[in-house]
C-alpha cells in the first residue's frame, strides 16, 4: 500500500512497546481511531497562518482544503503551526527571523512522526524559510502558496501593493495629493486575502518555488480569493501522499538544473532582488556551489517578459488571467532544462506542455520581450568586492552609466533626520549612500535600500537617482538602487569609509561599482575606521550576530549550511546521507 516505502511514522505508531502504546493512546485524545493513522502516511501541514501575518491569514482555510486531499488519497493529515513572518509589522525586519523560522520548520518536522509535509506560505520570507527548513530535513515536501491579493482599485485606477504606496507617499511629500486622498488610497489597496499582488518578493518567491518544481503547476499565480486556490490546495494534499509512496524528496527535485531553471524564471519575471539572497541560502542548504556570477550569466541570456509592477504595468491578477507562470515558462522553454523532475512526478517540460498565453501585453513573447536581458545584474568593484545587486528592470536607463558625488548617511536614523532638510547639499546627479543597513549593521538587513528622493528634488520632478547601500529593498520598489553590498559597512567593507563629495561610478555595462578614490586613501581611511557597537548581547539577536553570513552567502547561519559527508555525494546518495541524520534519541 505504501509502495514498499518504510514510513517514518511507523517508528511512532507501529511500535509494539510502551512507547507505541503512548503514541497511539495520546493520538486518540484528538478523537482518531488507530485505523486512520496506523500504517498510513502521516502528512504534516506546516502552517505559517497568523493574524499578525495578514498575507497568510487565510491559510487555515487553505489547510482544510489540503486535508481533504490527504484524506482522499489515504493519508492522515495533521496541521501544525510554526512562527510566521509578517512583512509589514516585524521589527527590525523579517529577514532577521527568516533563519529562525527555517529552524522551527526543520526541527518541527524532524522531531515528529511526519512522513511528508505540505508547506503553507505566502508573505515574503515565509516561502524561503519553509523551503530552507524542508531542504535540511529532506522528507517529501510540497509547497502550497497562499496566492496574491486581488488588484487594488482607487477611483477606477488599478493600484498595487508597495509600488503604489511608495509612489503616493512621494506624491504626498511633494504636495501633489492631499492627506484625505492618501487616506482613501489606504482603504482601496488591500481588498482581499493574499500576499502583495505586485511582482514583489512574495510573488517572486512563490513563482520561484513553482519554477524549482516544489509546487503543482500553476500554483503561484492563482489569486488567494479565487476558488481555484482551494482546488490546488486539495490536489497538493492528494499529491503529497503519492510523493511519500514514491519517496520523492526535496533533494531529488532541487538539482542544479532546477536551480538554473528558477534563476532563469526569476530574470524573465523581473523578480525581486531579495530572491538572490534566498537562492544562495537554498544552495548552502543543498551543499551546492552557486556563484553570484551565475545570476549575471543567466541574466544576460534571459529576456525580460513579464509586464507586472514594479518593473511593468500590470498586477498579479492580470498575470493569472494571461496564463500565469506556466505561460512564461512555455515562452522561454528553450532556456530551461525541461527534463528537471518536479513535485508533480513529471518533468517541467511535461508540466508546461499545454500552457498558453492569453494576453501578450502582460506576458510578452520570447521574440518580443520588454527588454532583451533579464531583470537583475550583479556588480563588483572596490565598493563591493564580494558583489552587489541592481534590478535593472526597475531602474532608469539614463542612470545605468553614471558618475556622481556621494551624499552620505551614516545610518537610517541619520537618513530620516536629514533627507528632507532643505539645506541638504544634494542635486539629481548625486549618489545617495546609506551605511549600516546590512545583516550585522542594521541589524537584520531591512528594506531601507530604496532611499526616498530628497523632497526638495522630488518637488522639482526628480523621480530617480543612483542610491547605494548594504541593505535590501522591498521587491515592490523601483529605481536605480544598488543593494546587498558585500562585505557590509559594519564589518569594515569599503562602503564604511565613503565620505561626502567622493565620486562614485556606476558602470552597469561592465557590471562595475567603484569608489573613485585611490587604494592608498581607502587603506588609510579603513585603518582609522572604528567598528560600530553591536546591537545585541543576549538571546536570538546574539546568536544572529555571531553566525549570520553576508548577502553573497545567502544570509543563512554558518552552522546551517550542509556539508556533505563524505564529500561530493550526488543524487540519491545525498538523500540517504541526510536521512541518517533523522535518527533521534527517544524521549523516555
Ligand atoms: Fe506580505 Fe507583501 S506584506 S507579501
Amino acid at each position: 500500500m505504501n509502495n514498499g516505502v518504510k514510513l517514518r511514522s511507523a517508528d511512532w505508531f507501529g511500535r509494539k512497546d510502551k512507547l507505541g502504546f503512548v503514541h497511539r493512546s495520546w493520538m486518540r485524545t484528538e478523537g482518531f481511531s488507530t485505523s486512520v493513522f496506523q500504517g498510513k502516511p502521516v502528512i504534516g501541514i506546516c502552517n505559517s497562518w497568523s493574524e499578525l501575518t495578514n498575507c497568510n491569514a487565510h491559510l487555515r482555510q487553505v489547510a482544510d482544503a489540503v486535508k481533504r486531499g490527504v484524506w482522499a488519497a489515504g493519508g492522515f493529515p495533521l496541521e501544525f503551526p510554526t512562527i510566521s513572518l509578517g512583512e509589514p509589522f516585524m521589527r527590525p525586519s523579517t529577514m532577521m527571523f527568516r533563519n529562525l523560522m527555517a529552524m522551527d520548520v526543520e526541527e518541527s518536522i524532524r522531531a515528529n512522526p511526519i512522513d511528508g509535509v505540505v508547506l503553507l506560505c505566502g508573505c515574503d520570507k515565509t516561502t524561503p524559510a519553509q523551503l530552507m527548513g524542508a531542504i535540511s530535513v529532506d522528507v517529501p515536501a510540497i509547497m502550497v502558496t497562499g496566492g496574491p491579493m486581488l488588484n487594488g482599485v482607487w477611483r477606477n485606477r488599478e493600484i498595487g501593493s508597495g509600488t503604489d504606496v511608495w509612489h503616493f507617499w512621494d506624491e504626498l511629500r511633494a504636495g501633489r495629493i492631499s492627506d484625505e486622498e492618501f487616506c482613501e488610497i489606504e482603504s482601496c489597496l488591500s481588498r482581499s486575502a493574499g500576499h502583495c499582488m505586485t511582482m514583489g518578493t512574495a510573488s517572486t518567491m512563490t513563482s520561484i518555488v513553482e519554477a524549482l518544481g516544489m509546487t503543482l503547476t500553476g500554483c503561484a499565480s492563482v489569486p488567494a480569493a479565487d476558488s481555484r486556490r482551494y482546488v490546488v490546495a486539495e490536489q497538493s494534499g492528494t499529491r503529497i501522499v503519492e510523493m511519500v509512496r514514491e519517496d520523492l524528496r526535496p533533494t531529488k527535485i532541487l538539482t542544479r538544473q532546477a536551480m538554473e531553471n528558477a534563476i532563469s524564471v526569476d530574470m524573465a519575471i523581473g523578480g525581486s532582488t531579495n530572491a538572490i539572497i534566498h537562492f544562495l541560502a537554498f544552495a548552502g542548504r543543498l551543499g551546492m556551489e552557486l556563484p553570484m556570477s551565475l545570476f549575471d550569466e543567466i541574466s544576460r541570456r534571459t529576456p525580460f517578459l513579464v509586464n507586472v509592477r514594479p518593473s511593468g504595468k500590470y498586477l498579479m491578477e492580470d498575470f493569472f488571467y494571461a496564463g500565469g507562470l506556466p505561460a512564461v515558462m512555455k515562452e522561454m522553454e528553450s532556456l530551461l532544462h525541461l527534463d528537471a523532475l518536479t513535485a508533480t512526478g513529471k518533468t517541467i517540460g511535461e508540466n508546461i506542455a499545454s500552457a498558453q498565453c492569453y494576453n501578450r501585453e502582460v506576458i510578452r513573447s520570447f521574440s518580443n520581450p520588454l527588454k532583451p536581458q533579464g531583470g537583475t545584474v550583479i556588480l563588483y568593484g572596490n565598493l563591493c568586492p564580494n558583489g552587489s545587486v541592481l534590478k535593472t528592470s526597475a531602474a532608469s536607463e539614463k542612470l545605468m552609466q553614471h558618475t556622481g558625488r556621494a551624499v552620505v548617511f551614516e545610518d537610517h536614523e541619520d537618513l530620516k533626520g536629514r533627507l528632507d532638510d532643505p539645506s541638504l547639499d544634494v542635486d539629481e546627479t548625486c549618489v545617495l549612500v546609506l551605511k549600516n543597513g546590512g545583516p550585522v549593521g542594521a541589524p537584520g538587513m531591512p528594506e531601507w535600500g530604496n532611499l526616498p528622493i530628497p523632497a526638495k528634488l522630488y518637488k522639482r520632478g526628480v523621480e530617480d537617482m543612483v542610491r547605494i547601500s548594504d541593505a535590501r529593498m522591498s521587491g515592490t520598489s523601483y529605481g536605480t538602487v544598488v543593494l546587498h553590498i558585500a562585505p557590509e559597512s559594519a564589518l569594515g567593507g569599503s562602503l564604511a569609509i565613503v565620505q561626502n563629495g567622493d565620486l562614485i561610478q556606476l558602470d552597469t555595462a561592465n557590471r562595475k561599482l567603484n569608489l573613485l578614490v585611490s587604494d592608498e586613501e581607502i587603506e588609510r581611511r579603513l585603518a582609522a575606521w572604528e567598528k560600530p557597537v553591536r546591537h545585541y548581547d543576549r538571546g536570538y539577536g546574539k546568536l544572529f550576530l555571531e553566525h549570520i553570513l553576508q548577502a553573497n552567502e545567502g544570509c543563512d547561519f554558518d552552522f546551517l549550511k550542509w556539508v556533505p559527508e563524505p564529500d561530493k555525494l550526488e543524487g540519491s546518495e545525498r538523500s540517504k546521507a541526510r536521512r541518517a541524520t533523522h535518527k533521534l534519541p527517544l524521549p523516555f
